[in-house]
């Protein structure tokens, strides 16, 4: 590993841990300890245990239902009775939902989001808490812990598929994930031996695991039916792309607008987590966040792009599968974050752009 690549992992686990602290702050606060310094981060006492194998007892999947919004209930991938006895409804909307670094199924976003999924209709919401497995990275694993986490949920996929009395094939689920949680989710079809997932939505996918330039560690097209991707780090803490079949890239796609802070870290792991505020009013929105193709970010950013009212397509939940290539959309700086359709004016611009 080359210096300059150590300092971008660092990079990254800071602003993780910045961002951490944001998250818990609004959640519960927890007892656990933080890096305190450089040392801290190599240290490996929070690594994965042996045995590695799947199912992991650092790695759990939660359901929730609109029946349990409150309670998850486990399932345990070895044991068919679990789902069997569960509220899991294979006539509903399957989602899988892949948390960052640091995640957790109590934490926000991943309470927000399934309040917003249980607003709108039933669903069965699986969220995989690996929050203990890799709260805190260790270095020595940070590259094959997300290879471990998507073994074992290309395992969940499997007892899904193959399930006696309430089976759902792997092109019916949608899997979320944020973060790393993105690329973890590319790694999964790696591993999925029959058939391949529905739809893959990759939100900001974190860039410190590309530096090895290995296609096969990417979240890419090919790994799903369908992959949609939204940028809002992109370059710096997001991977710039595009990789999906369709890559929406927010507001130019590498920094937002209300995220100024002090510290630089603060202000990047700002850009990068307004994805899923925006990833979750989507859900809901009576607007929408409507976005168009565009020749470049530059021509986005002066505001030259006047797409054809047919070519603009929903972002975030709703998007059309049909949907191909890069879309930038623009938002508002607070919630509701969604402008709605371009209307008239049909001009794409970016509100944080050098001439605005
Ligand atoms: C590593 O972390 C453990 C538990 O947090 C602590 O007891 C130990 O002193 C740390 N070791 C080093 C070398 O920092
Ligand atoms: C669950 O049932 C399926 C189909 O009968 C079977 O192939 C599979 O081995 C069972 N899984 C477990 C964990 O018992
Ligand atoms: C890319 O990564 C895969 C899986 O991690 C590995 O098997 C392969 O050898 C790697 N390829 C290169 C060129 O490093």
């Amino acid at each position: 590993m080359k210096t300059s690549e150590k300092w971008l992992i660092l990079i990254g686990l800071i602003t993780i841990q910045i961002s951490v602290s944001d998250s818990q702050q609004q959640a519960k606060p927890t007892g656990d300890k933080k890096p305190q310094s450089v040392q801290d981060l190599f240290n490996t006492t929070s690594c994965i245990r042996p045995p590695y194998k799947c199912p992991h007892p650092n790695m759990q999947f939660y359901l929730y239902t609109r029946k349990t919004q409150e309670k998850g209930e486990l399932l345990n991938t070895l044991d068919n009775d679990s789902l069997t006895y569960s509220k899991f409804n294979p006539r509903h909307p399957t989602k899988v939902v892949v948390h960052g670094f640091g995640g957790g199924r109590n934490l926000s976003p991943s309470t927000d989001m399934r309040n917003a999924y249980f607003t709108r209709g039933n669903y069965n919401i699986i969220i995989v808490d690996y929050g203990s497995l890799v709260k805190e990275p260790c270095l020595s694993q940070i590259e094959w812990a997300p290879r471990f986490a998507g073994l074992c949920i290309a395992q969940l996929v499997e007892y899904l598929q193959y399930h006696p009395v309430k089976p759902v094939p792997p092109e019916k689920i949608h899997t979320i994930g944020y973060s790393v949680g993105a690329h973890i989710l590319g790694l999964v079809a790696n591993y999925i031996s029959d058939g391949k997932l529905g739809r893959i939505t990759g939100l900001d996918p974190t860039i410190f695991f590309y530096m090895g330039n290995n296609r096969s560690r990417d979240l890419d097209h090919t790994d799903a039916l369908f992959v949609d991707i939204l940028h809002t780090g992109a370059g710096i803490l997001g991977q710039w792309g595009p990789n999906g079949h369709a890559d929406f890239y927010v507001n130019g796609g590498s920094s937002q607008p209300g995220c100024a802070h002090d510290t630089i870290f603060q202000t990047l792991s700002c850009d990068h987590t307004k994805v899923t505020p925006y990833f979750i009013e989507s859900i809901n929105s009576p607007h929408g966040f409507w976005a168009g193709p565009c020749s470049s970010l530059f021509s986005y950013l002066i505001g030259w792009c006047e797409p054809k009212d047919s070519e603009y397509v929903l972002m975030g939940e709703h998007v059309t599968h049909r949907a191909r290539g890069v879309y930038y959309v623009t938002t508002n700086a607070r919630p509701p974050y969604a402008r709605g359709f371009p209307g008239k004016s049909r001009r794409l611009r970016s509100i944080t752009g050098p001439y605005s």
